[in-house]
């Protein structure tokens, strides 16, 4: 089987997040507390500041472009990018409950950055990358439009074996399809995962002080069955795994990853591990 062209990846990420941006929304108070350890690294690692102008990269439903625009009020500003309009909307509403004046969201790809060089002071993205199929051409227009002595923070997930959070469905259902073998070269959700991967990228821009770390956490769920939910209805590359399977086959898969998640309940929740690489780098002054 031929491999789809960057156009073709590119159109199929449109439609695969506008498709679970319903997801994202309703679920979307659950994850904000959940994930905002990772936001807080990402603006740290960025180095942001009152007055700066900020880049978030593939930016959904507003992560973590939100906290930067907190972070950078009242005179710095943020702009958001990202392929799916849909996705964009519930982060414009989140915006206007927020009541913050100084992000704006724009539709677009970031392979191809619509800004002039040299035109931002940071620049944050949260698991994106490693859905572009062009990820060096990204990293070269990250390194384009920073301006000298600035920064670029960026999160994607690490090894699917220091992910059970994502692992378990993917190995529920790899036990009822015939899933291809996966190509580590293929844009998805741990393509991003190889120690030094991303880091080498921004090295070969021109990019320096880099630095790379493993960041773990854990997912907290009051039940497994919210766990399983959540994941289907925000997840776009797992739940087009998925649709693969037959209506009976999903009822015996659904019973299967409650029952594997449930052997990581701590107390009263079900902590689902998770590893996210962590990588940050410098344009040269
Ligand atoms: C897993 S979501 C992450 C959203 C948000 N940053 C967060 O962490 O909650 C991935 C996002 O990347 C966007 N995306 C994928 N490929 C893209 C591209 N080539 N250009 C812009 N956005 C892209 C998707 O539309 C989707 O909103």
């Amino acid at each position: 089987m031929t491999s789809p062209s960057p156009q073709q990846v590119i159109e199929s990420q449109r439609q695969d997040w506008n498709r679970v941006a319903g997801g994202w929304e309703k679920w979307d108070r659950f994850f904000d507390e959940q994930m905002a350890f990772l936001n807080h690294r990402l603006v740290a690692d960025a180095r942001l500041r009152s007055g700066m102008r900020v880049l978030d990269l593939g930016s959904g439903t507003g992560y973590p472009a939100l906290l930067a625009a907190q972070t950078v009020w009242p005179s710095g500003n943020v702009t958001g990018i990202d392929l799916a309009e849909q996705m964009l909307e519930a982060a414009r509403r989140k915006t206007a409950s927020l009541k913050l004046s100084n992000i704006t969201f724009k539709t677009g790809d970031v392979t191809t950055l619509p800004f002039e060089a040299a035109s931002f002071d940071a620049i944050t993205t949260r698991f994106c990358l490693m859905f572009l199929p062009e990820i060096p051409k990204a990293v070269a227009e990250i390194a384009r439009i920073l301006k000298p002595d600035t920064w670029v923070a960026a999160a994607v997930w690490s090894a699917p074996e220091k992910n059970p959070y994502l692992k378990i469905p993917i190995d529920v259902i790899k036990q009822f399809a015939e899933l291809p073998p996966p190509d580590p070269a293929a844009p998805g959700i741990f393509r991003l995962a190889k120690p030094g991967e991303l880091a080498g990228m921004l090295e070969q821009a021109g990019l320096t002080n880099i630095s790379e770390q493993e960041f773990l956490g854990d997912v907290r769920f009051a039940a497994a069955d919210d766990y399983f939910s959540s994941l289907i209805d925000i997840a776009a590359p797992i739940q087009n795994l998925w649709a693969k399977l037959s209506a009976a086959q999903q009822t015996e898969a659904k019973q299967r990853i409650i029952q594997t998640a449930g052997q990581y309940r701590r107390g009263s929740a079900i902590a689902l591990p998770i590893a996210v690489r962590m990588v940050a780098a410098k344009k040269p002054g």
